[in-house]
């Protein structure tokens, strides 16, 4: 949204204000079906969908009117319809749902956490599971359109996915190559958890494995001798002041010493956008993380770290949503 507030500030601050609530209203409308359900039918009613989930009325018909508001639908009489900005909404509704379910409590506490006194310890909170959920959904609309042909390109028997988040992608790729394993690895039990749900219930805990630990220090364990594909999407940055990324990537040589590929995914700090003109995600992506005072890298600084860290870059791919997006396909260096 570009808002001139030269002309109409009433009507800006407003416009920004009703946004706020649209976020919210577009998580929400995914998680009860709105988008699913708008897409394959022309038209639904409210108060009988409402019914229909077992939502309470009124409350629906709020979420509904800021959709409508928002001009994600569109209401008239009794019906509702897709309104102009649905197909985007239903492409971008992960980000939503990141923002106001995965990050919500985070930007919520913003005051408390701008305070040095309380920037010690465990100093914030955010949901893990929900931000598994988003980066799942992310990951289908985003990344995946980058990572399946290159991943259908590669010859590997066992995968290790490092901050593995949902599982989804270890899942998938067991689903699709028969004869591989794999390694999930991250440290938050909630996502730990629902991961290990997800596995369950795609019966395959017999060739996927979870494990809970730190991977920017990862111990050598028999389990990793014949990992010969690693691959980490949208956690790269946690790797990060560069001396112990150098580090990290380094000791990921030792820890998988049969490794053949390491493809990287992650969304990098944007630079040269003016104000008002930050793309979808970028701005509540690089918030956060100064929030939490995770450094992160620059498209430009993480292409001058894989030389010193052992790896060649054999496949640089870059993506416009998120803004500053890439997919690196690493393979080890000569030593
Ligand atoms: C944004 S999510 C992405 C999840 C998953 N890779 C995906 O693409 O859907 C980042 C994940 O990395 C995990 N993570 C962050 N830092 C980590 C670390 N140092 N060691 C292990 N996991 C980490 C988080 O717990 C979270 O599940």
């Amino acid at each position: 949204m570009t808002v001139d507030l030269k002309h109409d500030p009433e009507r800006a601050c407003a416009q920004i204000f009703n946004s706020a609530i649209a976020a919210a209203a577009i998580s929400a409308a995914w998680d009860v079906g709105v988008f699913d359900e708008l897409r394959s039918a022309e038209q639904l009613n409210i108060d009988e969908f409402a019914v229909r989930r077992g939502l309470d009325t009124g409350a629906t018909r709020a979420v509904f009117a800021a959709l409508a508001d928002a001009d994600v639908v569109r209401r008239s009489g009794g019906h509702t319809v897709a309104g102009p900005n649905f197909a985007e909404a239903d492409r971008t509704k992960g980000f939503f749902y990141w923002l106001t379910r995965g990050y919500g409590e985070l930007f919520g506490d913003l005051p408390r956490l701008l305070r040095q006194e309380n920037r010690s310890g465990h100093f914030y909170r955010r949901d893990g599971a929900a931000i598994g959920i988003a980066c799942r959904q992310n990951n289908e609309v985003f990344f995946d359109p980058t990572f399946q042909p290159v991943l259908d390109s590669l010859d590997f028997s066992e995968i290790a996915d490092l901050g593995c988040g949902s599982g989804e992608r270890l899942i998938r790729t067991a689903q699709q190559r028969p004869g591989v394993r794999g390694i999930g690895i991250d440290l938050s039990d909630d996502v730990l958890g629902l991961a290990r749900d997800e596995v369950r219930k795609a019966g395959l805990a017999e060739r996927i494995t979870l494990v809970k630990a730190d991977v920017t220090a990862l111990e050598e364990q028999a389990a990793y001798a014949r990992v010969d594909l690693v691959t980490s999407f949208m956690m790269g940055h946690d790797f990060w002041p560069r001396e112990r990324c150098i580090a990290s990537f380094r000791r990921l040589r030792e820890v998988f010493p049969e490794v053949r590929h390491f493809l990287l995914a992650d969304t990098a700090r944007t630079t040269g956008f003016p104000d008002g003109d930050m793309p979808i995600f970028s701005l509540g992506f690089e918030t956060a993380h100064a929030v939490m005072g995770v450094y992160l890298p620059t498209l430009d600084e993480w292409e001058g770290v894989f030389g010193e860290a052992g790896w060649s870059c054999a496949g640089r791919h870059l993506i416009d949503t998120p803004a500053a997006s890439f997919m690196f396909h690493l393979v080890p260096s000569r030593r």
